[in-house]
């Protein structure tokens, strides 16, 4: 379901969530990092620059991203980095790690609420986990979506289809379930304004996450006649202007520090 090049297409603006994420974690020389959902392992690098005593394993469930991010980081920071190829619902390392990272991955794992604890066992006590998801799911990006999908065409032509529907929780549950777990928490959310360059920005922006799964059930026909339509709602919800299209971009962070003895 994953087009690396795709996804690469914005990679500045994707990754800065990941580097304010990164910003506030305070671990100091952790040895052993893990970062789910790795995609095309560009940003998973960026941990083994940031920490530089650490052995980096990027973890991803997607064979396209994988072979991106062995082809692309493979041999980065002195054989640091690693990348394998597995579902962060099986994840459970041999020994837990210092810090387990996520950026942009829980939204397409339905009921990782029920997960939490399972990964914070993954983390030794005093270490860090912390991941974030958008939280922009009521926003014309993704409402236009669903109303096209539910024109009666379309709904006729997915009936039956599994697509994969993104979703995250609230950031309160996030804090709630976390400190829960025993974890000392920092929960917080940011709107970026994201201003995009070109034609059909915001389209191009979605075509590498949220419209894949629905682009996947469809013929090439289908495909430029759904995009047709998207694309025109799209322009009306998020008009270009002279300095680009500003894409209102809504995410939530976690930062929680694994309780028990260090
Ligand atoms: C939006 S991309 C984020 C990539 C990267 N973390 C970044 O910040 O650029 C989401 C990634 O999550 C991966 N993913 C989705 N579900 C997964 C699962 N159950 N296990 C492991 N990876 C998963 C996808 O293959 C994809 O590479």
């Amino acid at each position: 379901m994953w087009d690396a090049t795709e996804y690469l297409r914005f990679a500045g603006h994707r990754g800065r969530p990941f580097l304010d994420l990164v910003a506030r974690v305070p671990a100091e020389a952790p040895a052993s990092i893990v970062d789910l959902g790795c995609g095309p392992g560009n940003m998973t690098v960026t941990l083994a620059e940031r920490w530089p005593e650490a052995s980096v394993e990027g973890v991803d469930s997607s064979a396209e991203m994988i072979e991106r991010a062995r082809t692309d980081h493979g041999a980065a920071a002195d054989g640091r980095v690693r990348f394998t190829r597995a579902d962060l619902r099986d994840w459970s390392p041999t020994d837990p790690v210092d810090l387990l990272m996520s950026n942009a991955t829980f939204q397409w794992v339905p009921g990782h609420l029920e997960l939490l604890a399972q990964l914070v066992a993954g983390v030794r006590p005093g270490g860090w986990f912390a991941f974030q998801v958008p939280g922009n799911f009521g926003e014309p990006s993704h409402t236009e979506l669903a109303a096209v999908c539910e024109q009666p065409r379309w709904r006729e032509r997915f009936a039956g289809a599994e697509l994969a529907r993104p979703w995250v929780a609230e950031p309160i549950e996030y804090l709630e379930r976390l400190t829960a777990l025993g974890a000392e928490v920092d929960v917080w959310e940011t709107t970026y304004l994201h201003v995009l360059q070109g034609e059909d920005a915001v389209l191009r922006w979605i075509s590498g996450t949220g419209l894949r799964p629905v682009l996947d059930v469809l013929d090439e026909q289908e495909q430029a006649q759904f995009t047709a339509d998207y694309g025109a709602r799209l322009r009306a919800a998020y008009p270009q202007q002279g300095f680009g299209t500003v894409l209102p971009y809504r995410r939530i962070f976690a930062v929680a520090q694994v309780g028990g003895v260090a």
